[in-house]
């Protein structure tokens, strides 16, 4: 069997799209959801992610605003700026991109965050509301694989779903979002015993460790459906994802590319939570 592949760019254009026309029809009613993006220090890959996801803002009509300083940055002016933006009326959410240097805490530059704007879903008030079914944020990345499970109109009741990863921003809401869809999950991880006798049960796998060839067709059932999370580069320098793609795609029914599978799904989803953090905040004064 060869897999159909669930095309995570085209997926983005088509939700993009359907952002694009409901944030033209709030522009209408006089409010335009806005995002700021936070960089701190000059990591090269969060240069490039910031400005994606400035530059998809753009093309959907959001006010975006992105603020970046110097790595030296002190703990307390960060949770200044993030103090401002939560009294920002033109902004709806709020994005302190990771890693953030060593002499600041991440957790609590998060927790500093409204949770009515924390269209990432990091802060706990949003891991809260997702574990107990509540109205809040979820993270982007794992919110992305359930919008492609839909996509493909897979119906996750009574499956088993294997999660290969426990991190707070996939791993563990796309479990507790795969149990909210009534699959039977397992979450497997550095220290499961026997990942492939888990994997060689499950109907759906999400891989999401950050490691090359963490699932490989031996270990996968025939039919099942695979999504990479991974974002790793091959011996060649080429971008590849957890799954040993070539081999997988011959024994699962649909399988995500990497590149163009999940990676671009975030982004998407990011700009799904601010348009929906911004219809709140319209709701809200109405
Ligand atoms: N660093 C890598 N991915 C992410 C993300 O989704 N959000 C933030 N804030 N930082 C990241």
């Amino acid at each position: 069997m060869t897999a159909q592949l669930i095309d995570g760019n085209a997926l983005s254009k088509q939700l993009r799209a359907q952002v694009a026309a409901d944030t033209a029809a709030l522009k209408a009613q006089g409010l335009t959801p806005g995002l700021a993006v936070v960089l701190v220090g000059d990591n090269p890959a969060s240069q490039v992610y910031v400005r994606n996801k400035v530059k998809a803002c753009e093309e959907a009509g959001l006010h975006s605003v992105l603020e970046k300083y110097e790595a030296t940055m002190s703990e307390a002016d960060l949770l200044a700026r993030v103090t401002a933006l939560n009294n920002d009326s033109s902004i709806h959410g709020i994005l302190v991109q990771l890693p953030l240097p060593a002499h600041i805490d991440a957790q609590k530059v998060i927790e500093a965050i409204s949770p009515a704007k924390d269209v990432d879903g990091f802060h706990m008030a949003s891991a809260g509301a997702l574990m107990t079914g509540m109205p809040g944020f979820w993270p982007c990345t794992p919110y992305g694989c359930m919008k492609m499970l839909e996509s493909i109109g897979y119906n996750l009741t009574g499956k088993h779903a294997v999660v290969i990863g426990r991190s707070n921003i996939v791993g563990k809401p796309m479990a507790l979002m795969l149990l909210q869809q009534n699959a039977t999950v397992t979450i497997c991880h550095s220290g499961t015993q026997d990942l492939k006798a888990m994997t060689l049960q499950a109907d759906v796998i999400v891989a999401a460790v950050g490691k090359r060839n963490v699932l490989t067709a031996d270990m996968v059932k025939p039919g099942a459906v695979v999504l990479d999370v991974g974002m790793n580069r091959n011996d060649e320098g080429k971008l590849c994802g957890d799954v040993d793609f070539d081999g997988v795609k011959e024994v699962a029914s649909y399988i995500t590319p990497v590149p163009g599978g999940v990676g671009p799904m975030t982004i998407t989803m990011l700009l799904v939570n601010t348009l929906e953090s911004a219809q709140r905040a319209l709701s809200d004064t109405h």
